[in-house]
């Protein structure tokens, strides 16, 4: 049985943490994590059109202090990088959403938590570091219950609320029903694979219980176990609503509202109208429509229509600082991690986190200085050859 603690040493990159987790995780989790909806084309075009964006390389031009702070939603983030919403992280690790949270702190830097986390608000704000908390919540049909969901992010403290709006229905991804993930042998499958991946099953198996969806118990109760994750998220997303519906959290939450799942200039444009302080360029990491554009080549024209009334973040894609510069230069003013802070918690814990964001921040540096540009802010088209065609 592994000590539960995987060597880092020898883990230079984000991608050195995505091996080291799928040798960690049984394939289910694994797998869930991996994939994308359908044929998983707009999850491939996110890494490659990304990848393609070409830095244009200055050299002699005074970059001895870089500057890596970004000042958004009212306060200086060390870096331009915030961990993004992921559903049941804590079976990544045990009880995984504090100890990503915790590295995020340490650092200043934004954790956001999805509605459907193992751990709850609550937990993350008693276990985690101080820092800014961000939430996550869908919209579901049961509006009372966001109401209470919406009350319970105020009095834990949440600086900001990233409200997903491109899940109106959960995609359709092949490898959960392959893997084990959902489907009818899914539960005994999951046992089998468990069984083959003994410090995971040590660590989270047994000893990260309770495996439930914490702010969702108050609704349902102990239906609230992994198996009812995917039919949850099915049943009580609402697909009726429409953007005119959305001014009531708007009216109930006068924090920052970011609005997550923006792929087109004419939704930028009604999150702007609705008075949104942030959207998220996002296919959600190609996990929902299949064969939309990726979020390198969405990006531009949108920070180009509302950069100038709201705050462009984006996400899907990044898996290194150069990615995340990338974005930077693509009009994103911060960037959300996914898979990559994920993978880093499966591997490593929160050590691991922390070792990706040290990562990421020399690989950013490295940017900056042969793209020769000393502040975060400074970042911009300038320092790319050409943009990708709109597609
Ligand atoms: C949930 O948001 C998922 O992408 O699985």
């Amino acid at each position: 049985m592994d000590d539960g603690v995987t060597r880092m040493d020898s883990i230079v990159s984000a991608s050195h943490f995505r091996e080291a987790a799928r040798r960690r995780l049984p394939r289910f989790l694994f797998d869930y994590a991996e994939g994308g909806a359908f044929d998983e084309q707009t999850l491939d075009a996110n890494v490659a059109d990304l990848r393609a964006i070409q830095l244009r390389q200055r050299v002699l031009r005074d970059v001895a202090e870089l500057d890596l702070g970004t000042h958004l939603f009212g306060r200086t983030h060390p870096l331009p990088v915030m961990l993004g919403p992921i559903g049941i992280g804590g079976m990544f690790r045990r009880r995984g959403e504090t100890l990503a949270a915790r590295a995020a702190h340490r650092r200043g830097l934004a954790f956001t938590l999805s509605t459907v986390s193992i751990c709850s608000l609550r937990e993350v704000r008693a276990l985690a570091a101080d820092g800014p908390l961000w939430f996550q919540l869908y919209v579901i049909r049961d509006r009372a219950f966001m109401r209470d969901l919406i009350e319970g992010a105020r009095a834990a403290g949440a600086e900001a609320l990233v409200f997903t709006v491109d899940m109106p229905t959960p995609g359709i991804r092949y490898r959960d029903v392959r893997s084990g993930m959902s489907g009818r042998y899914g539960p005994m499958r999951r046992v089998l694979q468990a069984m083959g991946r003994p410090g995971w099953a040590w660590d989270v198996g047994l000893h990260g219980r309770p495996h439930r969806l914490g702010n969702l118990e108050p609704v349902l109760g102990n239906a609230s176990g992994l198996d009812d994750y995917i039919g949850w998220m099915a049943a009580n997303f609402d697909p009726s609503i429409q953007w005119r519906d959305l001014g009531w959290i708007r009216e109930l939450w006068d924090g920052p509202l970011i609005i997550k799942g923006i792929l087109d200039v004419e939704d930028a444009r009604e999150a702007a109208a609705l008075g949104a302080d942030g959207i998220v360029v996002s296919n959600h990491g190609g996990r929902q429509l299949d064969g939309v554009s990726s979020t390198a080549r969405a990006l531009p024209a949108i920070a180009e229509a509302v950069g100038d009334r709201l705050t462009v973040l984006a996400d899907s894609g990044v898996r290194s600082g150069l990615d995340i510069v990338r974005m930077l230069a693509l009009g994103a003013r911060g960037v959300f991690l996914g898979r990559a802070w994920l993978y880093a918690l499966a591997a490593g814990g929160e050590a691991g986190v922390a070792r990706l964001l040290d990562l990421l921040e020399r690989e950013m540096r490295v940017a900056m200085t042969l793209t020769g540009v000393s502040k975060v802010s400074a970042i911009d088209r300038s320092i790319l050859t050409d943009l990708p065609d709109e597609r």
